[in-house]
């Protein structure tokens, strides 16, 4: 077992003050040990009570009413908004588009972009390790306009294959790359910047699924030189129902809108409608804006912390769990080597199933996700049905990460005597 010594002061008791969640047992004796914040991460107060005083104080809808709360209620939205562009380096305001999800940013993507550009003769790229929000948004368009898709295949050490990615390149012209800039699977963090360096330079655009990105390392979209990118508020402190597209404003200003609805237009007459100007084109009808507000508490929250020194608290967590799960015998890891993954442990340990293997973590307290985690085809790769996943977050703790070994060889033992 190493000892770690952290290389940043990180006052972790302060932080879990923050998550009153956490301080709970879920069983008798069992106090929780959140590892899931890669499918949904706890809220700080901070935010819990900036959308509290929200609608306490401020709802209204917004773009619409000129009394005062509506204006105040319009003033808090933007003001988020903005928050999200100063967060990722957007260059422009217009940039940044109010979704409910990654999910939905990516079908905003597919359904514009894709269905203006795309046909029978033309090729994207995605890759083995997509989550299915990147895989089945474009299976539904290939089935109407008939594009191919190639994949890029992973190494056997849970790493993009960069070689085959080129080769890819140079085989054919490729219209569009999507590719996850890190794995919700293994951790994998994908080289951004020079996957869209190599597809600009093929000629096709880059989009970024940055769901498990944004919010443990900072990200810059401008260096990264993305065309579009697709993030979560529920994953990064904030709430649910509320995500953000990131796209260049050329390519928004060129697309058709999406859904049609009010705050979309321009002018609606019985004849057609014209619309509205970025970002408004594509958020129609009313927003969810308590939680575009509790975002921008969520991006106030982290910003105060810091992401260089989040994503270094991270490392020092992921760096001290794969030492201490590299003792438990028949465990099976799906995750990188050390600098290029995230605070994930993806595994499954001797032959117990992943769901019985969650629910006997679960109780010990320590919450898990079991299955496909929404690649199915990763799983398919691995030839397992299914894993177990544990996601750190700013909040665990190195001790959590004890708790976690031991409840692993509390499995075992369970398991060991059948
Ligand atoms: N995509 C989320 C996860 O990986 C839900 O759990």
């Amino acid at each position: 077992m190493t000892t770690s010594t952290p290389a940043i002061t990180w006052d972790i008791e302060a932080v879990r003050a923050d998550f009153p969640i956490l301080d709970q047992e879920v069983h008798p004796g069992k106090q929780l040990v959140f590892l899931d914040s890669a499918a949904s991460s706890q809220k700080p107060v901070q935010v819990i009570e900036s959308m509290n005083h929200y609608y306490r104080h401020t709802h209204a809808n917004v773009h619409r009413g000129v009394h005062v709360l509506s204006e105040a209620a319009t003033a808090l939205y933007e003001e988020s908004r903005g928050k999200v562009q100063k967060f990722i380096n957007a260059a422009s305001r217009k940039e940044i588009i109010f979704t409910r999800n990654t999910t939905e940013s990516m079908n905003l993507i597919v359904q514009t972009w894709g269905r203006a550009n795309l046909g029978p003769n033309d090729v994207i790229v995605l890759s083995v390790m997509e989550h299915h929000a990147n895989l089945t948004s474009w299976h539904i368009l290939q089935q109407e306009k008939g594009f191919r898709i190639r994949y890029v295949p992973i190494t056997p050490d849970f790493h993009l294959d960069m070689e085959a990615y080129q080769q890819i390149l140079r085989e054919e012209p490729i219209k569009a790359v999507s590719i996850m800039h890190v794995s919700n699977v293994m951790g994998t963090v994908n080289p951004m910047a020079e996957i869209a360096r190599l597809a600009h330079e093929a000629g096709a655009i880059v989009i970024g699924d940055g769901a498990q990105s944004v919010p443990h390392m900072p990200v810059d979209v401008q260096a990264l030189n993305v065309d579009f990118y697709a993030f979560s508020g529920h994953k990064m402190c904030g709430p649910t129902g509320v995500g953000i597209l990131y796209g260049k404003r050329a390519l928004l200003e060129a697309m058709p809108p999406w859904m049609g609805g009010g705050d979309m237009i321009r002018r609606v007459t019985l004849e057609g409608s014209t619309f509205n100007d970025l970002p408004y084109k594509f958020e129609a009808g009313t927003p969810a804006i308590a939680e575009g507000v509790g975002m921008g508490a969520a991006v106030d929250y982290l910003s105060a912390l810091g992401m260089e020194r989040i994503h270094a608290y991270e490392q020092e967590i992921a760096d001290y769990l794969h030492d201490r799960l590299a003792e438990v015998p028949g465990l099976r890891l799906f995750n990188p080597d050390a600098p290029h993954r995230s605070a994930v442990a993806t595994f499954t340990l001797d032959d117990i199933h992943a769901h019985d293997m969650a629910q006997i973590l679960d109780a010990e307290g320590v919450a898990v996700r079991a299955g496909h985690h929404c690649a199915m085809p990763l799983h398919q790769h691995f030839n397992v049905p299914a894993t177990s996943r544990a996601s750190f977050y700013l909040y665990n703790s190195l001790s959590e990460v004890d708790k976690l070994v031991e409840a692993l060889y509390a499995a075992k033992r369970r398991f060991s005597r059948k």
